[in-house]
């Protein structure tokens, strides 16, 4: 354990590993893409949505739990989820990807559109379990990532840090990396004290974000 009390995310059951690789197994489709608060499905079951800076891997990590190449639509270009994107997972929860904040290669005034609907969806949806932050593991956290923290204290919805391309830093760099996470992070109460370590390229992480999943 550092001492900000943040941690790498613990090894996980067995037979919670299991539950999360049979959920994630069953069906699961695409069943929305929402431009509004009023197009929101009805809130009648458990939700996580994966939020982040634009290109970080947010869809990337979707179609990596779920086991599916393109259920979400992925791109070298920040920018391409334009829209909230509903998930059903074996009609037990939603899964929600959302448009990257941050830089994104689209006109100002659509961004702008996208960053007002984000804000009033993370702070205004009651079935809304855990918001998974993404941040790239290369380039840690950045100013808009501290605005996202900050909105979700105010709307107490707790957020967990997921670290994505893992695969992309060497491991020495991973303690300086979580070392300086959880000092930021120590001022947020609404954040979770565990940060998961992912990539989409590897697999590193999918069995356990799973897992986690399963729990809500
Ligand atoms: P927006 O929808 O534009 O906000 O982006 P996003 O966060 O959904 O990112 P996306 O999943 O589209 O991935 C962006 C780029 O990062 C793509 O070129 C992916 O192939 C790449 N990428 C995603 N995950 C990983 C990973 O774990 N490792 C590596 N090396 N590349 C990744
Ligand atoms: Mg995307």
């Amino acid at each position: 354990m550092n001492t900000f009390n943040f941690q790498i995310s613990k090894e996980l059951p067995a037979d919670q590993i299991e539950a999360g690789r049979k959920l994630f197994t069953s069906e699961t489709s695409f069943l929305k893409g929402v431009v509004a608060m009023n197009g929101l499905p009805t809130a009648n079951r458990p939700e996580v949505c994966f939020a982040g800076r634009s290109n970080v891997g947010k869809s990337s990590l979707i179609n990596g739990i779920t086991g599916r190449k393109s259920l979400a639509r992925t791109s070298n270009t920040p920018g391409r989820t334009q829209e909230i994107n509903f998930f059903s997972i074996s009609d037990k929860l939603y899964v929600v990807d959302l448009p990257g904040y941050g830089y994104a290669e689209a006109p100002l005034p659509i961004v702008e559109k996208w960053q007002s609907l984000l804000r009033a969806y993370l702070s205004g949806r009651p079935t809304l379990r855990r918001v998974f932050v993404l941040i790239d593991s290369r380039h840690g956290i950045k100013k808009v990532d501290q605005d996202i923290f900050d909105l979700l204290d105010k709307s107490a919805v707790t957020f967990q840090i997921v670290l994505t391309k893992i695969d992309k830093i060497k491991v020495e760099d991973i303690k300086i990396l979580i070392e300086r996470i959880s000092q930021d992070l120590s001022k947020h109460p609404a954040a979770f004290p565990e940060i998961l370590l992912t990539s989409s390229n590897s697999g590193e992480g999918i069995k356990e974000l799973r897992a986690i999943i399963t729990n809500f």
